[in-house]
């Protein structure tokens, strides 16, 4: 099965070039100037689109059990959002399991969440619930399953301490896995949010007042330098929220220690007043929204390389169960914001569509930087002959206005619900199957694959 995407200006990390892609069984098999046209070929014109490897999603919460409620996207509607947007991987956190469970107790429960289910290929972070010898003895078959990352917490119920995070890092290095942290403090955490409940504060600012930006960066330079005592082990900090934080990732940067940073979406472009308006509900989520004047530092770091990667953390819960369960009180309310379809678009609009970023960069943030992190690399990541036909079309003439009652995933609204965004999704491959073309979903549950990771490798980067 062959098709040839003609007359598109083709992005990768590093090159921009107008040529046409020619995919074969899947796989891309050559990237030149008006390649001939096979017989019995597809044809897909990207006449005046960009052509650009298929979005790598890091950071996902589908099926995710908080204790209070069930995140609502499962791995089709979570995987068909994706892949409406323009994403052709997802790599999900498995968490969290019944207290005391074991790692491949939890890889065997998203296996079976996955399979039959995906619409685009997908893979899992493990989660480190706890620490003994049985789990960091488990860590190495982990690896050679295919799970060459693992999550840490430094808040919520399954925190670590720092002797216990210490311990993770040496055995995740040893072992060929990159250590990701959730850093946030928790004991500052929660003594504002009982000052704050004790006062009768619950309305949804305080949720950003109990958790500042002092106490996430706090934890970011906490793991930096517990990182660098544990043998220079590579350290990637998800969802970062602040540009103290990012001061501090700089400053390691520029020690070369081995440090990667991602940042979302939502940091990007909403600020904290959303958390006046009478829904303020809808934007719960750890880290919170900061004030506005982050957004500045944090884009600055996106335009100059000091941050790597822009992943969504999307993690559904419906702002009908937010208010049945919280009944307004911050407290109560489970945490994380939709955002797997939306995460191309906006990343394009708000940084190439405004001169921030270019087309090149935008591919390094989305897909390639992700690629070579998470060991999907030289597979995934590049439109390059050899590499998976993951492939998203973007037309950067047209506009989207972003409305839920449009969108793919089982949410019942969207953080961005009105925004105009410069550019559109036309097309989205899934190696080399249409997945969804000129406004619809056509991709089928179960298409999606498991992708064994290879190990972390630390040569792959200049440190
Ligand atoms: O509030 C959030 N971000 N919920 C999802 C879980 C996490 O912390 O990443
Ligand atoms: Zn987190
Ligand atoms: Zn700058
Ligand atoms: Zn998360």
């Amino acid at each position: 099965m062959k098709v040839l995407i003609k007359n598109g200006c083709v992005v990768n990390a590093d090159s921009q070039v107008m040529a046409d892609v020619l995919v074969s069984d899947g796989i891309i098999e050559q990237l030149a100037i008006n390649i001939p046209l096979p017989d019995g070929c597809e044809v897909i014109d990207a006449q005046g689109c960009y052509v650009m490897p298929g979005g790598i999603d890091v950071h996902t919460h589908f099926n995710i059990d908080v204790g209070i409620a069930r995140s609502c996207d499962d791995f089709f509607t979570g995987t068909r959002a994706a892949a409406c947007g323009g994403t052709t991987t997802i790599i999900d956190h498995m968490g969290f399991g019944p207290a005391g469970c074991n790692l491949h107790h939890q890889l065997e429960v998203y296996h079976g969440y996955a399979r039959g289910k995906a619409v685009i290929d997908y893979s899992f972070h493990g989660v480190i619930q706890h620490i003994d010898d049985a789990i960091l003895d488990e860590i190495p078959s982990l690896v050679d399953e295919g799970i060459s990352s693992f999550k840490l917490y430094l808040t919520y119920l399954y925190k670590l301490n720092d002797s216990e995070v210490l311990r993770a890092l040496q055995r995740l290095n040893d072992a060929g896995a990159l250590t990701t942290v959730h850093p946030e403090n928790d004991a500052v955490i929660t003594q504002r949010r009982a000052d704050y409940l004790a006062a009768g504060l619950t309305a949804p600012l305080y949720h950003a007042r109990s958790r500042p930006s002092e106490c996430e960066a706090e934890a970011v330079a906490r793991m930096i330098n517990l990182a660098r005592l544990s043998g220079n082990a590579p350290l990637y900090i998800v969802h970062l929220s602040n540009g103290l934080g990012l001061d501090y990732l700089r400053l390691a940067k520029a020690r070369h220690q081995p440090v990667w940073v991602e940042t979302c979406p939502q940091y990007l472009l909403l600020d904290e007043r959303l958390y006046l308006r009478e829904d303020g509900l809808k934007f719960i989520l750890s880290p919170p929204l900061r004030e506005a004047s982050e957004q500045d530092a944090l884009w600055c770091g996106v335009h100059d390389g000091s941050i790597d990667v822009v992943a969504t953390d999307h993690c559904t819960f419906p702002y009908q169960q937010r208010l049945a369960l919280s009944g307004g009180d911050f407290s109560r309310c489970p945490n994380g914001l939709p955002g797997v379809e939306n995460r191309l678009l906006l990343l394009f609009s708000a940084g190439v569509m405004s001169g921030r970023i270019s087309p090149e960069r935008f591919v390094s943030l989305t897909s390639t930087l992700p690629a070579k992190l998470f060991g999907l690399w030289p597979r995934k990541g590049s439109i390059a002959p050899g590499f998976d036909a993951d492939v998203v079309i973007i037309d950067p003439k047209a506009s989207t206005t972003i409305h839920h009652s449009e969108l793919h995933d089982n949410a019942d609204y969207s953080p961005y619900e009105g925004r105009v965004c410069q550019g559109q999704i036309r097309h989205t491959l899934s190696r080399g199957k249409t997945v969804w073309s000129q406004g619809k979903f056509v991709g089928t549950a179960g298409h999606g694959r498991f992708i064994r990771r290879q190990p972390f490798d630390c040569k792959t980067f200049n440190h």
